[in-house]
């Protein structure tokens, strides 16, 4: 069921799972404005949307992203890339609270490989291509790569990668750390919407405290993240969710939640 198609962008929806899928496989899905608007636009009215439980990101074609559109950017100059603060619009992203799943199905460079580590979960196709190449352009990473590569992979390999700007293949990005599973490429979407599928079976406000928690833990002390957790734990008694997830358990049934 499509619920908007911008150009460049399709999105839709199957059961509880919001479907996103950039989709300018000629440009092998390069970021341009549009593309940031509409994705932008569409997680947010997934996440405001109480029927919706996890939302999956990928890409058609070849590519996840390519990275920035260089052909839109090549000749800007500093006072407009500062003017329109480049590529700040992404940061909406890490604000969704619903689950967020990046299916790379192919290259995810630079931007790409930025937005994918935007979102909670990273499932890469055997196929997948993940690189900050943004060096060989003069430049550097701009929508987060130092920081988050840095975070997912560690030092070693996120400053080898982003001072060669060489490519890395799907399994060494797994044993990375940077990606959760690696699927074969022709099961990738099948596999992450049955993923999603169970995600948004789950208590709503246990997914929202869930995402908000582990992003927590590259914001904060590590004394503060557990306090910090320990009373959205004690929290989460005082939803039916808690007695209905805890009374199926002890039944030896499934949990169906209110809150979902
Ligand atoms: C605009 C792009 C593009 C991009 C590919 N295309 N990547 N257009 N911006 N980032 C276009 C190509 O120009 C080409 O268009 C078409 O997509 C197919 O790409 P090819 O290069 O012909 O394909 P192939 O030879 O298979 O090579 C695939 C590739 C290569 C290795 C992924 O396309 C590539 O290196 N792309 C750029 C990757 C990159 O540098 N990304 C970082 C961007 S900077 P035509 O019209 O010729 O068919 C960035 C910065 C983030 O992301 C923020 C900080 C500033």
């Amino acid at each position: 069921e499509a619920v908007d198609a911008p150009a460049g962008v399709l999105v839709g929806r199957r059961g509880r799972v919001g479907l996103i899928v950039l989709d300018r496989p000629q440009a092998l899905n390069a970021l341009n404005n549009q593309a940031m608007d509409a994705v932008v636009t569409a997680a947010e009215r997934f996440d405001v949307d109480d029927t919706i439980g996890a939302i999956v990101l990928t890409g058609a074609g070849r590519a996840f992203a390519a990275g920035a559109d260089i052909k839109e950017m090549a000749e800007l100059g500093y006072a407009e890339a500062t003017g329109r603060d480049l590529f700040a619009g992404w940061d909406a992203l890490t604000r969704i609270r619903t689950p967020l799943i990046a299916a790379v199905n192919g290259f995810a460079l630079g931007g790409g490989c930025e937005l994918a580590m935007m979102c909670d979960v990273i499932i890469a196709a055997d196929t997948a291509k993940f690189g900050q190449p943004e060096i060989n352009l003069g430049v550097v990473p701009g929508m987060g790569g130092t920081q988050r590569l840095t975070r997912a992979v560690g030092k070693a390999k996120a400053m080898e990668l982003i001072l060669t700007g060489r490519m890395m293949d799907a399994r060494e990005a797994e044993s990375a750390g940077l990606v959760a599973r690696v699927v074969a490429a022709d099961a990738l979407l099948d596999d992450v919407l049955a993923m999603a599928d169970g995600i948004a079976e789950k208590s709503l406000p246990a997914l929202y405290a869930a995402t908000e928690l582990v992003d927590a833990a590259f914001e904060s002390t590590l004394a503060e993240g557990v306090a910090r957790e320990r009373r959205t734990f004690h929290a989460a008694f005082a939803l039916d969710d808690q007695k209905e997830g805890m009374r199926a358990f002890i039944e030896k049934r499934e949990p169906r939640f209110t809150h979902r």
